[in-house]
C-alpha cells in the first residue's frame, strides 16, 4: 500500500479498508467490503468498532502484514489459509494447503445430528471423510459422552484434524488413515456421519481458482455423477449402524432424492429426510438402517 505524499504521516485504518476494497474490487472478488473489513479484523487485529470511531494509524507491522495479504490473494490463495482459521459451529479451526476449508452448510448436518442423539448417551459415531475433522470435533464438543471415529484417506488432512482435536482440547476422537469404512474394521455405530466429495467432474473447472485452484482435488472430485462416493457410502452404511442406527451424509445442493433413496433401499435403509440449506438446496441426506 502506497504511503500517503506527507512521508511523517502513516495510513489510517480507514485507507487501509479503502485500499483493501479497491484491490480486491479489481480482482474481481465478490463480497470484497465484507472480507477487507475480515482482513482488517483478523488479519491485521484491527477492533472495527474502534476503526470507524478513531480511525488509529497503521503500525509499520500492520502495513507490511496487509500488502502480504493483498499479495496472496492477487494469486486466489483462500482467505482462510491465508489468516490459517475459519470458524466452525463456534469452534475455530486451523486451516491451511492440503485441507478442505469447512463450509458453513456443513454445520446444518451437525445440527441434525445433535437432534437425533441425547447428549447424555453413551452412543458411538462414525465420520467418515473428516478432512479438518470439523465434523467430528463439532459432535464430540456437544456429546461429550459420544465416542467418535474419524477418517480420512488423506494423511495431509488428518494432520490438520489432530492440530484441531488438541487446539480444542477434544478426547473423544480417534482420527484413522484409510479408504472410507476401512479403519472402522467389522465395528458398528448408532451414527455414521459423512460429507464426500460431491462435485461433478464437469462442473470442477467452472469453480472459482479459490477452491479448484487451491484445496485439495480428492476433496472435491465425486466422479462423473457426483455420486461415486455418495453410493459407496450408502452401500456401505449398513454392515456399520446399529439396527435404527442413521446415516447423515452431506449431498451436492440440488441432488435429486429419487436415485438417493432407490440407492437407500437396495442398502437397507430408509430414507428419513433430505434437509434443506439456507438456499434452499437439499444438502444433507438422512437414512435409518431398517
Ligand atoms: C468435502 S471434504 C470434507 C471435509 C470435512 N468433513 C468438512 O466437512 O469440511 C471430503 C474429504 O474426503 C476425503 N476423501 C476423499 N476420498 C476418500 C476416500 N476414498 N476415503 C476416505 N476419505 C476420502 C478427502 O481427503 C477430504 O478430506
Amino acid at each position: 500500500m502506497k504511503r500517503p505524499p506527507d512521508k511523517d504521516k502513516a495510513p489510517s485504518a480507514l485507507d487501509a479498508l479503502k485500499h483493501a476494497i479497491g484491490t480486491l474490487q479489481g480482482l474481481g472478488i465478490p463480497g470484497a467490503a465484507e472480507e477487507a473489513r475480515a482482513i482488517l479484523r483478523d488479519g491485521l487485529g484491527i477492533d472495527l468498532l474502534r476503526l470507524y470511531r478513531d480511525n488509529p494509524p497503521l503500525s509499520p507491522d500492520q502495513l507490511r502484514r496487509l500488502d502480504e495479504i493483498l499479495e496472496r490473494r492477487k494469486k486466489r490463495e483462500p482467505l482462510q489459509y491465508i489468516l490459517g482459521f475459519v470458524w466452525f459451529c463456534g469452534l475455530k479451526l486451523l486451516v491451511g494447503k492440503g485441507v478442505l476449508i469447512p463450509r458453513p452448510e456443513t454445520e446444518i448436518l451437525v445440527e441434525e445430528t445433535l437432534r437425533r442423539a441425547g447428549r447424555q448417551r453413551e452412543i458411538k459415531i462414525l465420520d467418515l471423510c473428516t478432512g479438518s475433522g470439523a465434523i467430528a470435533l463439532a459432535l464430540a464438543k456437544n456429546l461429550p459422552r459420544a465416542s467418535i471415529l474419524a477418517t480420512d484417506i488423506s494423511g495431509e488432512a488428518l494432520i490438520w484434524a489432530e492440530r484441531n482435536r488438541r487446539e480444542n482440547g477434544v478426547e473423544n476422537v480417534r482420527f484413522a488413515k484409510g479408504d472410507l469404512f476401512g479403519p472402522a474394521g467389522d465395528s458398528v455405530f448408532d451414527f455414521i456421519t459423512a460429507n464426500p466429495p460431491y462435485i461433478k467432474e464437469e462442473r470442477l473447472k467452472t469453480l472459482e481458482p479459490e477452491v479448484v485452484c487451491w484445496e485439495p482435488g480428492i476433496a472435491l472430485s465425486g466422479g462423473a455423477d457426483g455420486l461415486e462416493l455418495a453410493g459407496r457410502i450408502i452401500r456401505g452404511a449398513a454392515a456399520h449402524l446399529e439396527r435404527g442406527g442413521r446415516l447423515l451424509m452431506e449431498i451436492a445442493g440440488g441432488t435429486e432424492s429419487g436415485p438417493l433413496a432407490r440407492m437407500a433401499g437396495e442398502a437397507g435403509l430408509r430414507m428419513e429426510a433430505l434437509v434443506r440449506d439456507l438456499a434452499n438446496l437439499e444438502r444433507v441426506f438422512i437414512a435409518e438402517k431398517v
